[in-house]
């Protein structure tokens, strides 16, 4: 196994990912955590030495332990991994003095072949990423220099003999596009065979589950969506009927939704569900409630109550699961608080594990997005669950802009049922990062039969993203729009209008609402 030492980088799990796309095994721990007594135990067979937004001249400055040079083992240091290299070994690293750097830079070879180095500088030069302060004055003895650019004479070190590579750019981002090439090389040469799988991060999930939690219980707050079904079924595989799921059914749901989740969850996998179906009490709440903000807050808070409430009714749990993922965790290490992290909170359950005085099992917070697909995959979730485009937490209440009625609900269910329908027929969901109907309030005059209709409008939506942050409408054809919008009038009693919405966010938002 590689080991990566967090200097605290913002994108340390990005080397991680990188690592993990070459299905080689490895763990990242903060700087603080890897002694001489970890080391040996841990007996890694590379080494990584992460960036950090640290100096090697600041009192108490992130350092490894000095014997990580004597193990015999490759080791790569990045950006200020770099620089902890020179300075432990006898180069020299200066202050930034207008040689700081950030951003894009063309790194160009120099004398010499690198074996981490193949199928580089095939046109000559590589764009690289560049974003430090300080930078590398004087190499420590053994190393010779492979690559420059035109700010970082030392883009590129390395002392082969020893297998000590050490570069001041970070090719662990998108935008440094041969750096998987570097990983592949660096792993390649370090001995990996690259024969490990997410069925093998599977097991290291489920014993880390087994360790943290104990005997004691777990909740888990299950929404139907991929996160938390993901990281429920993991749970459950782990710890068995010590975890209890609760499903908060607001009301709000799409057209057999709720019904899905509980055969799913209840009957397929058996697991201990509390159904809580409040719909009562969310859409009373709501009554004659229009302004979209206020709509949000109430079901928010309801939310909380009913969870907790239910969550009460299982006694004694210590343990809330969570289906965060890596893009939640906005800092990888706290330099004041040691490795502790802070996290966003979920939209639906923020703040819960203060108030309840719950501790947090988060199994999917080193993964990112398609990652917690393939172990969904693994775990033997349907792609059908798997697939899903996102579903917020407010439901429909933010897809029927003005007020809530039960009927206009029903309407929106069953017209959200035809267009989604319409969109699997023609072979499109996988394309589309989220599709919707939106009911709107407003009514228009038909024409259907010989008779005078009085009904409702609705738009539909559909948006490619990537992650949900901008968003450009779907391009459909006249043709599949024609067939929706007669389908729609045609099946759902209600709706005698319908209009697509072309609007891209930004300006507009994805939901309505
Ligand atoms: P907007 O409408 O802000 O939505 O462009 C971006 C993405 O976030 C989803 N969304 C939510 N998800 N709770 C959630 O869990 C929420 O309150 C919420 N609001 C929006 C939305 O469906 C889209 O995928």
């Amino acid at each position: 196994r590689l080991l990566i030492i967090d200097f605290g980088s913002q994108v340390t799990q990005l080397i991680a990912r990188r690592l993990r796309e070459l299905n080689v095994y490895c763990e990242i721990h903060p700087y603080q955590n890897v002694t001489e007594a970890f080391l040996k135990g841990f007996a890694p067979k590379a080494v990584i030495f992460s960036g950090g937004p640290s100096s090697v001249f600041a009192e108490g400055a992130p350092m490894p332990p000095a014997c990580v040079f004597e193990m015999g083992v490759p080791i790569l240091g990045i950006c200020y991994g770099q620089q902890v290299m020179m300075h432990c070994l006898g180069g020299k690293v200066e202050r930034g003095h207008g040689t700081a750097e950030f951003g894009r830079a063309f790194v160009t070879p120099a004398e010499g072949r690198l074996a981490i180095l193949d199928g580089w500088f095939e046109d000559g030069r590589e764009q690289v990423w560049m974003s430090h302060g300080d930078h590398v004055s004087q190499i420590a003895p053994g190393f010779q220099v492979f690559g420059t650019s035109p700010n970082a004479p030392f883009a590129i070190t390395a002392d082969p003999a020893r297998h000590f590579y050490a570069v001041q750019f970070h090719p662990e981002v998108h935008h440094t596009p041969k750096g998987a090439k570097l990983y592949e090389n660096f792993v390649k040469l370090a001995g990996f065979n690259g024969d490990w799988t997410m069925g093998a991060y599977r097991e290291e999930a489920i014993a880390k589950i087994r360790a943290q939690v104990g005997d004691q219980k777990v909740i888990c707050g299950l929404s139907g969506g991929v996160d938390s079904s993901v990281a429920a079924v993991l749970i459950h595989e782990a710890i068995g009927d010590q975890l209890t799921c609760v499903f908060v059914d607001h009301g709000l749901l799409r057209l057999g939704e709720a019904e899905q989740v509980v055969t799913m969850f209840r009957d397929h996998y058996n697991m201990p569900l509390i159904h809580a179906d409040e719909s009562d009490l969310f859409l009373g709440a709501l009554e004659g409630v229009s302004d979209p903000e206020v709509k949000r807050k109430t079901i928010g808070r309801l939310f909380i109550d009913v969870f907790q409430k239910h969550a009460a009714d299982v006694g004694g749990a210590t343990f809330l699961a969570q289906g965060t993922l890596y893009p939640d965790v906005i800092e990888s290490v706290s330099f004041s608080g040691g490795p502790s992290v802070t996290i966003k909170s979920h939209h639906n359950v923020g703040g819960l594990p203060e108030k309840m005085g719950l501790k947090l099992v988060e199994p999917l917070r080193e993964l990112f997005k398609d990652e917690v697909r393939a172990l969904g995959r693994e775990l033997g979730l349907p792609d059908s669950f798997i697939g899903r485009h996102p579903f917020p937490g407010p439901g429909l209440a933010i897809r029927c802009p003005g007020e809530i009625t039960r009927e206009k609900l029903e309407i929106l269910r069953q017209a959200d049922a035809v267009y989604i329908d319409q969109i699997r027929r023609h072979g499109l969901y996988d394309e589309i990062w989220q599709a919707f109907v939106a009911l709107l309030p407003v009514r228009t005059v038909g024409v259907m039969g010989d008779g005078r209709t009085y009904d409702y409008a609705c738009a539909l939506r559909a948006v490619t993203s990537v992650d949900g942050m901008t968003a450009d409408y779907y391009p459909f054809t006249h043709e599949f729009l024609g067939e929706t919008a007669t389908r729609i009038i045609n099946e759902v009693q209600g709706i005698n209008r319908v209009t697509y919405d072309i609007t891209s966010k930004p300006p507009g938002t994805i939901e309505w609402e």
